[in-house]
């Protein structure tokens, strides 16, 4: 990686950056990055209230990214971007800002759509209150698009990393496939061949991805609360980075997350065995993040690692020797 970038603070696999992504992305080398995994600010759209003008520039603002993004894309590599929905404002019409930006991002930004995914959240809470619990006149959104996008049409990927554990239905079959199936051609003209009943170590998934967001007893958040910093108001469950890496890379792939908030990629990845870079605006974010690789470091320990951080001496979290850092810088 490149040494001109100063982060914060080393993990074993990766490091956390501070800085805005497009000027830290101008730094990284080309065709070095293996996926890019991310949750954009939603807030920036909140902030400018939702209007027309607002969502069109919020659209051309994610654009930005995609050029630095190419760029520093292996020509296997992947984009996957996670996306909330919105109304517009004061009226009970959604806004099309993930949908242009998809198209832009296919139509003039070099980008193939590899597929789309859905991320169910049943414990997303019914919002606006306006139309969902005042009116009652639409239902809860609970679902975010995300765009898995190619830097070309061949993104590496590999369904066997990420099966789905079988049905019992399945699970059955499988135990005496004679008993429950003969192979026969179906009504739709599918072949349906003996191939079917192979135990394949797992079901493929959908595209319909259902996790929780409703983590609430985490080391990240329990540190937080011990050193009295405010948890980042808007994680993504560590499920969801963590099905996209094992997707789309292999160990000692390089993953980044340009829009890094607490670390949640950072913390996937280094689990995974991936390389990994987090970019974040917001130092304090940044600093927070910190908690996700600690281990299980006392807190005296974890104090001179944030102690270490704020005087700007980038620690490099040692793992094999618990309760130690290279202070480096
Ligand atoms: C939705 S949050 C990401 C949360 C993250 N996925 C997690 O699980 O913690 C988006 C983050 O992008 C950061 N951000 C906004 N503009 C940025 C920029 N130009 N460069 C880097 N980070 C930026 C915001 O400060 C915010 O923390």
């Amino acid at each position: 990686m490149n040494e001109r970038v100063a982060p914060v603070f080393r993990a074993r696999l990766g490091d956390s950056v501070v800085g805005d992504s497009l000027d830290v992305l101008d730094t990284m080398e080309a065709e070095t990055v293996d996926l890019v995994v991310t949750s954009p600010p939603f807030a920036l759209l909140r902030e400018k209230t939702y209007g027309n003008a607002a969502q069109s520039e919020y659209v051309e603002w994610l654009c930005r990214f995609a050029p630095p993004i190419r760029r520093v894309l292996k020509p296997t590599g992947s984009y996957v971007i996670d996306l909330g929905g919105a109304y517009q404002r004061g009226r009970p019409v959604r806004s099309l800002h993930k949908y242009r930006m998809l198209i832009r991002h296919v139509d003039d930004l070099g980008f193939h759509l590899a597929e789309e995914f859905f991320w169910h959240n049943p414990s997303k809470l019914p919002s606006p209150i306006e139309w969902v619990n005042k009116r009652k006149i639409r239902v809860k959104d609970t679902v975010n698009i995300i765009w898995w996008l190619g830097k070309t049409e061949w993104p590496k990927a590999d369904v066997s990393r990420v099966l789905a554990p079988y049905s019992d239905r399945m699970k059955t079959l499988l135990k005496d496939p004679a008993r429950f199936y003969t192979p026969k051609e179906r009504p739709s003209g599918h072949q349906i061949s003996s191939g079917f009943a192979r135990d394949n170590g797992g079901a493929i998934p959908p595209n319909l991805l259902q996790f929780p967001n409703s983590e609430s007893n985490g080391r990240y958040l329990q540190l937080c609360k011990t050193f009295g910093v405010d948890p980042h108001p808007a994680r993504f469950p560590i499920a969801l980075p963590d099905f996209f890496i094992r997707f789309l890379t292999d160990e000692g792939d390089l993953v980044l997350d340009i829009f890094g908030g607490s670390g949640t990629t950072g913390e996937a990845a280094e689990r995974l065995g991936r390389r990994w870079r987090t970019i974040e605006i917001d130092p304090t974010f940044a600093r927070g993040s910190l908690f996700r690789f600690v281990g299980d470091r006392s807190e005296t320990d974890i104090r001179l690692l944030l102690d270490a951080v704020d005087q700007g001496r980038a620690p490099a979290i040692v793992p094999e020797q618990p309760g130690l850092f290279d202070a480096v810088g």
